[in-house]
């Protein structure tokens, strides 16, 4: 018998530990379960949300430092928020806001300006307030999305709006190093807001992806949450664009 046989398993640090996260979409699907994993890592979080109710309650789930109700679509309150946070903070991983659906010429300008911009301008304001507040290799994380790698009938101003976030974040990446920028891109991920765009059409989506992503399985929050982590904690990681999707880009 070997030594190395009887041995008790390593056990590991915590990845976060010490660190603080900033969730802005904290209190509800991806960002709740960032809050979460980034909690079982050592860190102490600071959610964010529009409605205080739920906030509070997801706040008191994860056991979060403190918590603001806020819209980040909002300069000046993300600018507040920032400005009142007593100490510094390692990541910012913004979920707030969703994609536009529905035909290209349905759409007035204003529409098509907030499509084509509304991500960009939110993480830059985001960012700009958060950024003079954050450690050297922490990371501000956005996201996007696969499914306008695809064009097809229906998808809209959707691949033209994500096919501008990867450049963007990359050269984010270069302007506020030593702090870092990544981005995201998720294909369908099983969150409320998921529920609410597809309605009762949702479980049959569910079964549709079980049946035909090479996962066998539809992703999860807990999924995504797993990679923001693993960036955070990751200090190489810089300028990139993560793909979660199960393999849905390659087959729907
Ligand atoms: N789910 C997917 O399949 C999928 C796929 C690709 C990309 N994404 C992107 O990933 C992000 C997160 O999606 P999710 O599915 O986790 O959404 P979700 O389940 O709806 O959760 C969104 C969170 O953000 C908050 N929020 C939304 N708008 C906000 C705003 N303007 N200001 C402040 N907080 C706001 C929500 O709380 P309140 O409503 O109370 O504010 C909630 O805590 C979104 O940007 C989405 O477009 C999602």
């Amino acid at each position: 018998m070997t030594s190395a046989s009887t041995a008790a398993p390593a056990r590991r640090e915590p990845e976060l530990a010490g660190q603080t996260v900033v969730l802005i979409g904290g209190s509800a699907g991806i960002g709740f379960e960032t809050a979460r994993r980034a909690r079982s890592e050592g860190a102490e979080v600071i959610l964010t949300g529009r409605n205080p109710d739920r906030l509070e309650q997801a706040a008191l789930e994860v056991g979060a430092q403190g918590t603001a109700a806020f819209d980040a679509s909002n300069p000046a309150a993300v600018q507040r928020f920032f400005q009142n946070l007593a100490g510094p903070i390692d990541h910012v991983l913004v979920t707030a806001g969703g994609p536009t659906y529905g035909p290209l010429l349905e759409m007035d300008a204003a529409q098509v300006s907030e499509a084509l911009s509304g991500h960009i301008v939110v993480a830059l304001e985001i960012t700009r307030a958060a950024v003079d507040k954050m450690r050297p290799g922490g990371t501000l994380l956005f996201m996007g999305g696969t499914g306008g790698r695809r064009i097809a009938r229906g998808t809209g101003i959707v691949p033209a709006a994500t096919d501008a976030l990867p450049p963007f974040v990359a050269a984010l990446a270069l302007e506020i190093a030593p702090v870092r920028a990544n981005l995201i891109a998720a294909g369908f991920v099983d969150t409320p807001l998921s529920a609410s765009l597809l309605g009762d059409q949702l479980d049959a989506r569910r079964k549709e992806l079980r049946e035909t992503l090479p996962i066998g399985r539809v992703v999860g929050p807990a999924d995504v949450a797993a990679l923001a982590v693993h960036i955070m904690s990751n200090t190489a990681l810089t300028g990139a664009t993560y793909d979660i999707d199960g393999g849905q880009q390659f087959v729907s």
